[in-house]
């Protein structure tokens, strides 16, 4: 048989063209799985909008591209799962974009206290220019931006003291986000920072290892930190953006077609986080006065002025030109 076809060149031309339609047929109907992993709880509405854009680039590639997702720090802190994304280990994450500051310096930026105006100015400067060029830059560091999930305001909670005032902060210890501008924020105001990672920050606050910590009120209520904490000053010191990323090993790899479905879902999903945000964050509220905490929206103005030295050494080490032109975002 085998002497049959080695003989007559129409019939191996005709088997060797079988077997290249059954490899390539194989080819595209292999699924694509990507893993996500992530830190934040699956009540949180940044884990609701990932799950959102999962389904949609399900939809959108027929069932060919299946994303995995990962909460709670199944995969590793923040910065374990963007060094894993750097090696192509793992396809994608979400991270504050406090913890990308020390893989991509420029997202410093973004750390800076009463940065924007009001919640409009914020969001033009993610989904503007600025916002986009921050992410394509991310490729220099093996790493693909998609886009920004809004993260709110971040405020001060504690044990046992209400923060009216930075001066009711000297000696807190406090926890902070692994990051240079988070810690240089807490000590500037008068506490003393300590990095913790998000995943570990319940068991910290109950056996006292810090006083407090800052979040916006949905990572507040959905990581149960109330329970612990029973004061909250709502002085919005700063909006830090989440940030979901591709690994750039795996992005290079996907088609034109493919990075499109996956780009549109994002950006789909961006929006309908913003969506929900508002709702999630007076439901937050309600839970948490509901048990017991105390609540107090301090002047903030003290706290503006305590942290001036944070804005001349960014200057001094990054130069003015990015913080000119978010400033100039109208
Ligand atoms: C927010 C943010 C998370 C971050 C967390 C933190 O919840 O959305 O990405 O991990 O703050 O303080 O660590």
């Amino acid at each position: 048989m085998n002497g049959i076809i080695l003989k007559s060149p129409k019939i191996l031309l005709f088997v060797v063209l079988i077997l290249l339609m059954f490899m390539n047929c194989n080819e595209t109907n292999k699924i694509k799985r990507i893993k996500l992993g992530h830190g934040l709880d699956t009540n949180h509405p940044v884990h609701k909008a990932m799950v959102f854009m999962a389904e949609r680039i399900e939809k959108q590639s027929t069932g060919r591209i299946k994303i995995d997702i990962y909460s709670s720090q199944q995969l590793g802190s923040q910065r374990e799962c963007l060094e894993l994304l750097q090696l192509g280990s793992l396809g994608m994450t979400k991270v504050s974009s406090s913890v990308l500051e020390s893989f991509a310096p420029e997202f410093e930026i973004f750390a800076l206290p009463y940065l924007f105006r009001n919640d409009d100015h914020r969001f033009k400067v993610y989904e503007g220019k600025i916002g986009r060029d921050l992410l394509h830059g991310l490729v220099k560091y093996r790493l693909m931006g998609l886009g920004y999930y809004d993260a709110g305001n971040r405020s001060f909670y504690t044990r046992s003291k209400l923060i009216k005032s930075p001066e009711d902060m000297t000696g807190l210890k406090l926890r902070t986000q692994e990051s240079a501008m988070a810690i240089s924020l807490v000590n500037t105001l008068g506490g003393a920072a300590t990095p913790i990672s998000w995943g570990e920050l319940y068991t910290s606050l109950q056996q006292g290892v810090v006083d407090g910590a800052e979040n916006n009120l949905p990572s507040l209520y959905t990581s149960r930190h109330y329970e612990v904490c029973k004061y909250l000053s709502m002085d919005e010191h700063t909006s830090i953006p989440d940030v979901i990323l591709i690994s750039h090993l795996i992005w290079e790899k996907l088609s034109k077609n493919e990075k499109k479905i996956i780009q549109e879902a994002v950006d789909a999903s961006v929006k309908y986080q913003k969506e929900i945000w508002q709702d999630e964050t007076k439901f937050a509220l309600k839970k948490i006065q509901d048990s017991g905490v105390k609540i107090i929206y301090p002047d903030k103005a003290a706290f503006i002025k305590k942290i001036e030295p944070i804005y001349r050494s960014y200057i001094n080490k990054r130069g003015g030109s990015l913080l000119l032109q978010i400033k100039g975002v109208k």
